[in-house]
């Protein structure tokens, strides 16, 4: 992350530890998660990226003495030899994998037979479709399979959520306020973009339910969020 090569205040490199410390603590909470739920489970990945969460899950379940059953990945921007070749490089046996590139509203797989979907940080990128993502999720689980994501997502107290993005903000801007290249402007425009895209836990919460989702919150971090669904 490029925040890690600013030329930071003191307050702003402690306040930017702490704040990708409870980062590091909610991705654990999930992998961990994801790890054990994935357990002979057939599972699917919306938006998986560079399939770090894939092999973190198919290795975890592996050392457990299970495996996964079926992981399906699919994003758009998958580059499959790519990906392949990488899987291979951590010695990670590639058998119950197979990636669709693919827009995931537009992936057609087997409906209600996964037992898990998990999403990463992938479902803020379109706050006016929820329901259109949680339905297609929901279309492709069993009756009691879960759902499964991180993502950034805002506390419902709009005070709170204003106070969480000046503190963060302002901590950016101090840190990089001294030499900041065109590089870190341009990283500080678009997390501003990204910012803004956040929803409060209330809207997930609701889309969820109106597609068919009892909702656990896990854990809530500032603007991230665990959160674990069931297919009613
Ligand atoms: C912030 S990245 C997260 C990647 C991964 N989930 C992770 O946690 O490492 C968002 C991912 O969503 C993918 N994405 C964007 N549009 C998508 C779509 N319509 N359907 C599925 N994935 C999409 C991007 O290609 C990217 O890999």
């Amino acid at each position: 992350m490029q925040v890690f090569s600013l030329t930071a205040s003191s307050r702003a490199r402690t306040a930017i530890y702490w704040r990708l410390k409870g980062y590091a603590e909610l991705l654990r909470e999930f992998t961990d998660t994801a790890g054990a739920l994935a357990r002979g489970a057939r599972v699917f990945e919306p938006g998986c990226g560079e399939l770090s969460l894939a092999s973190y899950v198919r290795a975890m379940t592996k050392r457990a003495g299970a495996c996964v059953i079926d992981y399906v990945g699919i994003d758009p921007c998958l580059d499959l030899d790519r990906a392949e070749g990488k899987l291979s490089a951590r010695d990670c046996s590639t058998a119950a994998l197979s990636l669709v590139a693919s827009s995931f509203l537009e992936w057609k797989g087997d409906e209600a037979c996964f037992d898990l979907a998990l999403i990463r940080f992938t479902v803020h990128h379109f706050p006016d479709q929820l329901d259109a993502w949680y339905g297609h999720i929901a279309r492709h689980l069993r009756k009691g399979g879960m759902l499964l994501m991180a993502d950034h997502i805002l506390p419902d107290c709009s005070e709170e959520s204003a106070r969480l993005k000046d503190e963060w903000f302002g901590l950016l801007e101090s840190a990089t306020a001294v030499e900041r290249t065109e590089e870190e402007s341009e990283w500080l425009r678009h997390a501003y973009r990204d910012w803004d895209l956040f929803l409060p836990l209330a809207n997930h919460r609701k889309a969820l339910e109106r597609t068919g989702f009892s909702v656990e919150v896990r854990c809530h971090y500032r603007d991230q969020a665990v959160l674990l669904a069931t297919k009613l």
